[in-house]
């Protein structure tokens, strides 16, 4: 058995590498929509029928368990896919609800009434759709009372990283940072609420300054999915195989992205 980590392109790379790092024992699957990305820019129930595909191409790969990488999935589909659609051994989990355990300093399963907490305001980076859905907000609401939220949809960002155009990418980001101060000129924290964001990472925080602190998910998610596992061993595999990746784009060019952006090797096969 092993854990799947999904996302609609090189995006969850991020969280697989932290998650990997966190959990060396473990077998992952990683599994890229290249083919559909981004999803940022696509209606709920398309982003619905494109993440449920892969999570059965996962199953294929003895995957229980997933991790949707991918905060647009997690907001358009996650409760969907929870609430109706999953057969009862299996479970998908999402990153938006461990990044605001995180910002608001609740461990997991806490669920007292929501309280003030240190952080008042709140930039938002996200995908168009994951920003239109305000998922970040509704749970952020369950947890914090006074938070201030601003949001910039960063349109174009992923579709740039995809590409592999990183010197758009750049200007992007910093575009999308300049905007965002125009509405909220002092943010305390910044969310990069798409894990393609933290391939960028240094130049969002050059670009917010230093005052700024930002969470990027990887490493919440590493220690949430590491958190999760000792409560539910049976989602572990007996022992470590080979990590395997997977995409519905061309394994070529993804894998020369993959290894471009991880600095290390990274072969790709086709779904
Ligand atoms: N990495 C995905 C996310 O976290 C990117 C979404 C997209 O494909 O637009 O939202």
């Amino acid at each position: 058995m092993a854990v799947g980590i999904f996302d609609s392109g090189l995006g969850g790379l991020t969280v697989l590498e932290a998650v990997a790092n966190r959990l060396p024992s473990q077998t992952f699957v990683y599994m890229g929509d290249n083919l559909n990305a981004p999803y940022g820019v696509r209606g709920t129930s398309n982003i619905f029928d494109l993440t449920t595909k892969c999570i059965e191409r996962m199953w294929e790969e003895d995957c229980d368990l997933v991790v949707l990488a991918c905060n647009t999935a997690s907001a358009a589909a996650l409760k969907q896919i929870q609430e109706k659609w999953l057969p009862k051994n299996k479970r998908v989990l999402g990153v938006f609800v461990p990044l605001i355990e995180s910002l608001t300093k609740r461990n997991w399963g806490d669920n007292s009434p929501p309280r003030e907490v240190d952080v008042k305001n709140v930039a938002l980076f996200a995908t168009p759709s994951t920003v239109a859905s305000r998922a970040f907000q509704r749970e952020l609401a369950f947890r914090a009372i006074g938070v201030d939220v601003e949001s910039q949809a960063c349109g174009g960002l992923v579709d740039a990283i995809e590409d592999g155009d990183l010197i758009l990418a750049e200007a992007l980001v910093r575009s999308h940072v300049d905007a965002l101060k125009r509405k909220m000129p002092k943010p305390q924290a910044a969310i990069l609420g798409c894990t393609h964001y933290p391939l960028l990472e240094k130049v969002f925080k050059d670009a917010l300054g230093e005052n700024v602190e930002v969470y990027s998910q990887a490493n919440i998610v590493a220690a949430s999915l590491s958190d999760y596992l000792n409560r539910h061993p049976k989602m572990i595999g007996s022992n470590k195989l080979k990590n395997i990746f997977i995409t519905t784009g061309d394994p070529v060019i993804i894998s020369r992205r993959a290894t471009q952006f991880l600095r290390r090797s990274v072969e790709f096969i086709s779904a």
